[in-house]
């Protein structure tokens, strides 16, 4: 059963949503396109303060960008993606072509040039508000609006991720919902049911540290290069190494649910580390080859675990999934570790086990990416969920909607482990679960 502790819970932190959703019957209107903006998601400091400009009259979108909304085949999206160190931006059209992609600084700019167009030709710009650190969120969001406010284009905000899990959409056409996303990265740890667009339940999280974190202090410990980020090191010096050398306990066996943690094999990973004596100032290049065997064992060894926790996590909540929804065909794994081969190989005999299918975007588009962004921007701008264009000239200090801490969705009621205790103070409520309440009002 699901939970349905939020309505009251969104209920009692934020106010409701003063637009009414122009979005009906999901699911059967996927594809159709609905000219209101709906009050989506709006990137400004409240719902309440948005409905000041946020009628559907006061919305008044060029002649250009309403013959887009017309033929919903040629839809062009910007997105842009701050959600972490880097700022990644794309632009993406309606049948999945992905016209340029562009990482760090004069993003914006790069991305138009690569694609050989100008703001003009834009039917909207998405960026990701949420989860993710706040001053981060602020430098996306910030420039999503002068440039959606100067081109009067709509904006659609973003959530990380469910990018990471959309975006194995635009890489298979035949990907429908409902389906099950994996997604691993360096702060995220998600085992998800997606029942419909914007409609998600969580089956698993983590109770501390995700599996990125897990592999980039492994990473730092053993003196690897850290140039492109710790889990591409180990998986390449893993392969040198045994797998079975060093006796690692999998985490939470106890527990019979779907949730992670890894803090504890971290610490398991120091221990061995330190009574083997490595020391991560001589760099793996320097090291002899007795000592650089013995770091190879500790990757290998390592790596088995970690991921062999996500194999019997994902083998029990397949089971999970098959019970609400009997029809899943795919299991999408995404985010930075699905870069991994070892955690494709091995996850690909999971899925196979249970007769499904695994769908694993490219490495590029696994790792933080602005395709992810635009292709999720244009999934919502076609069902009509976007806000309009800010004003163009919005003081520099105006107190944005960023979403720090934002549940995809709701917690599968089985699925709560007693072994964590989740701090919810401001936390946000769901993606899934503000959807559904506009959809109630509207209806
Ligand atoms: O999704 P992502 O790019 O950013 C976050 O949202 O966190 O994921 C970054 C994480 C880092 O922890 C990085 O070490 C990990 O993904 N990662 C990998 C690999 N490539 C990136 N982990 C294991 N193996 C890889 N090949
Ligand atoms: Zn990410």
């Amino acid at each position: 059963m699901v939970s349905l502790a939020t309505s009251t819970f969104s209920r009692n932190l934020f106010p409701r949503p003063s637009l009414p959703y122009v979005v009906r019957a999901l699911g059967t209107t996927l594809l159709q396109l609905h000219p209101k903006p709906t009050s989506w998601g709006p990137l400004s400091s409240s719902w309440k303060s948005c409905s000041a400009h946020f009628s559907a009259s006061s919305f008044n979108l060029s002649k250009s960008q309403n013959e887009t909304l017309g033929s919903q085949d040629d839809l062009v999206v910007l997105g842009i993606e701050t959600s972490c160190d880097d700022t990644a931006a794309a632009i993406v059209r309606s049948n999945g072509d992905i016209l340029s992609q562009v990482v760090s600084s004069q993003v914006v700019q790069d991305a138009l040039e690569n694609a050989n167009l100008t703001e003009r030709d834009l039917s909207a710009v998405a960026v990701t508000i949420g989860p993710g650190l706040s001053l981060c969120l602020r430098v996306g969001v910030q420039k999503a609006r002068k440039i959606a406010g100067s081109h009067n284009l709509p904006i659609v905000g973003v959530h990380h991720m469910e990018a990471h899990a959309l975006v194995a959409r635009l890489i298979e056409k035949d990907l429908q919902f409902p389906f099950m996303a994996l997604l691993i990265s360096g702060g995220h740890n998600l085992l998800i049911l997606a029942r419909d667009l914007g409609h998600y339940i969580q089956l698993g999280t983590t109770i501390d540290d995700a599996i990125g974190e897990a592999y980039d202090k492994t990473a730092k410990w053993l003196g690897l290069d850290l140039r492109r980020s710790g889990g591409p090191a180990i998986e390449e010096l893993a392969r040198e190494g045994d797998a079975k050398a060093v006796k690692f306990s999998t985490p939470m066996k106890q527990h019979k649910d779907c949730n992670f943690s890894y803090a504890g094999l971290k610490t398991q990973v120091r221990l061995a580390i330190e009574s083997r004596n490595i020391n991560a100032e001589i760099p793996i290049s320097s090291a002899s080859s007795e000592d650089r065997s013995s770091r190879a064992d500790i990757a290998a060894s390592f790596q088995r675990v970690a991921v062999l926790h996500l194999e019997e996590r994902c083998e029990r909540a397949i089971e999970w999934a098959l019970k609400i929804e009997p029809s899943i065909k795919h299991l999408v794994v995404s985010g930075g570790v699905a870069s991994n081969q070892y955690v494709r190989a091995q996850l690909d005999q999971v899925v196979k086990k249970k007769s499904l299918q695994l769908v694993c975007p490219p490495p590029s588009l696994c790792t933080d990416n602005g395709v992810m962004v635009a292709w999720t921007g244009l999934e919502h701008f076609r069902m009509g969920r976007y806000d309009p264009p800010p004003p163009a000239n919005e003081p520099e200090d105006y107190v944005y909607d960023l979403r720090p801490r934002w549940p995809l969705g709701e917690e599968y009621s089985e699925g709560r482990s007693e072994a964590r205790s989740l701090r919810t103070a401001r936390i946000h409520p769901s993606l899934t679960s503000l959807i559904q309440a506009s959809m109630q009002q509207q209806s």
